[in-house]
């Protein structure tokens, strides 16, 4: 689950790309030219959103997760709530306010840096731990 929500968060970070590099929140408020790339990566929020919130809350189910992965599954959750309301607030606010667009820019990375740090890490326990599990 921790590697599907970093591939939608990269795949959102892309589209989130295409509308900074093309300029496409101007154009489309302007002249109602690109504003399919910005719908498409606000409604592509659902598949990332749904994907992390499902690490978070498999996490908090699992009673004997590593305290690591449990801490990078709810740092997670945390900021993808923070780059939700970065992303709403810099549309609402046409990009007027620039450490906001930098922040959304920013805490992407993150989230997306934290998911990864959590799929090689659970892969690792995984890799340690299913010789225990086979003997149980
Ligand atoms: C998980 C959710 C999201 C992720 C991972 C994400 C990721 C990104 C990233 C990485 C960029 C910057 C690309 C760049 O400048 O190179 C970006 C740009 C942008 N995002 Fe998002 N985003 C998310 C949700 C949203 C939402 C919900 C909105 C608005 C309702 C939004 C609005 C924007 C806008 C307007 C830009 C363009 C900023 C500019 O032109 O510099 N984002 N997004």
């Amino acid at each position: 689950m921790g590697l599907t929500a970093a591939i939608f968060v990269y795949a959102q970070s892309l589209l989130g790309a295409l509308v900074g590099s093309r300029w496409a929140l101007h154009q489309c408020f302007g002249g109602s030219q690109l504003c399919d790339v910005m719908y498409t990566h606000i409604f592509g929020l659902v598949p990332p959103t749904v994907a992390t919130l499902a690490v978070v809350l498999i996490s908090w189910r699992t009673p004997a997760l590593h305290p690591a992965l449990r801490r990078l599954a709810n740092m997670s959750g945390v900021l993808l709530v923070l780059q939700l309301v970065l992303g709403v607030a810099t549309f609402r606010l046409h990009l007027q306010v620039e450490p906001l667009t930098v922040s959304h820019q920013a805490v992407g990375a993150a989230l997306l840096g934290s998911l990864v740090a959590f799929t090689v890490l659970a892969l690792r326990d995984w890799a340690e731990n299913r010789e225990i599990e086979a003997k149980i």
